[in-house]
């Protein structure tokens, strides 16, 4: 079969022939239709993760169709179009997952290739809303999105939320899905034509995060705080999030793009400020999120798709920053 591999780190995936995989007691063979990339798709073609194992297939978002069982393996499933969750031993802890932990695409082998076997236990059907494409796009995102925004920060309908970065992949899902609930939703982006789209989809207002002062502005322009903030570049700004704040709001995030930040004490204890740390999901939050997702018919934003080939410029895309939304790779 043909997938992309990453040979070595800081070099481009090379779109090559390798062994197709046969399943194993308890997996499936899948065929893929469609893989998303993911920011840690670049940061492990970087060097920039721990335990990088190579040569490997990087990608932990793919749909496809069960075409081969192995034993032990529910007949029900041959022939299913189906996502994979990404998650591999979580554990019992629902609060974190167990050291033993890991995502699909790292270090084992993931879904930028034709053919992928994973457990049985990693299925679920494809919503039948959902397109190939559009499935591909769901699983990490999806997941981090849920969990960061309903598990973590217990998003309700009407309250304020603020999206910071809303051409990144997770940030867009987190947006679809507060829309989806009817919270109030303003975005910053670096690119004001990003910020043009998110308003276009139904967002009230944003701010580019490149203006000076551009907490102060936002702040008049949506005439007060936000009661959940949701974030994944963290460095300097982040301490305007603070400011930012509705009394008793929480803030939430799932990566640090932009390096470390500062926090005033004072600001979170006074406001009564809750702040949440948040990775992946459990199988449990995995379940809620395709509920949810197929509860309100949610259509997961792309905005491009790449020959599974042309891979490499894809990577390069993503590392520039100029999407919106997810890109989709098509063996
Ligand atoms: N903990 C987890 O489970 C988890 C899961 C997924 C991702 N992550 C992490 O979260 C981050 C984003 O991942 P992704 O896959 O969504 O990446 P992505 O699609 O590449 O999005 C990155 C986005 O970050 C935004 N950004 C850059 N600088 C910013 C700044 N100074 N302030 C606000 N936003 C800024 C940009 O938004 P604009 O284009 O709008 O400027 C950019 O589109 C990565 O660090 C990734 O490793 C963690």
């Amino acid at each position: 079969m043909k997938a992309l591999v990453l040979e070595a780190v800081n070099t481009a995936p090379v779109f090559k022939e390798v062994e197709t995989p046969s399943p194993k007691a308890g997996e499936v063979l899948i065929k893929i239709e469609a893989a998303a990339l993911n920011h840690r798709d670049i940061y492990i073609s970087q060097g920039l993760y721990p335990n990088i194992k190579i040569p490997v297939i990087p990608g932990s978002d793919g749909a496809g169709t069960v075409i081969e069982l192995g034993a032990d393996v529910s007949a029900k499933w041959l022939n299913k179009p189906v996502i994979i969750n990404p998650n591999n031993n979580w554990g019992q802890n629902p609060a974190v997952q167990d050291k033993k932990y890991h995502i699909l695409g790292m270090p084992t082998n993931g879904t930028l290739c034709e053919y992928l076997c994973v457990k049985a236990d990693r299925l679920v059907e494809k919503p039948e809303h959902l397109s190939f494409v559009q499935a591909a796009a769901l699983p990490l995102a999806g997941l981090t999105a849920y969990r960061s925004l309903f598990t973590k920060a217990g998003l309700k309908k009407g309250e304020r939320l603020l999206v910071s970065g809303i051409g990144g992949g997770v940030a867009l899902m987190g947006f679809q899905m507060a829309m989806a609930i009817d919270a109030e939703v303003w975005v910053t982006s670096g690119a004001n034509e990003k910020i043009d789209l998110a308003v276009s989809l139904g967002a009230v207002g944003g701010i580019n995060y490149k203006t000076e002062n551009w907490h102060k502005e936002l702040e008049k322009k949506a005439n007060g705080g936000f009661d959940v903030i949701l974030d994944s570049a963290g460095g300097e700004g982040f301490q305007y999030f603070l400011d930012l704040a509705n009394p008793a709001a929480r803030i939430v995030f799932y990566g640090g793009t932009c390096g470390s930040f500062k926090v005033n004490p004072q600001k979170m204890f006074w406001k009564q400020l809750s702040m949440f740390g948040s990775t992946m999901g459990d199988d449990n939050d995995f379940c809620l999120m395709i509920e949810f997702i197929n509860k309100y018919k949610i259509e997961p934003f792309v905005k491009e798709t790449w020959a599974l080939s042309e891979g490499a410029e894809a990577f390069k895309h993503m590392d520039e920053g100029q999407q919106f939304g997810k890109i989709v790779l098509l063996p």
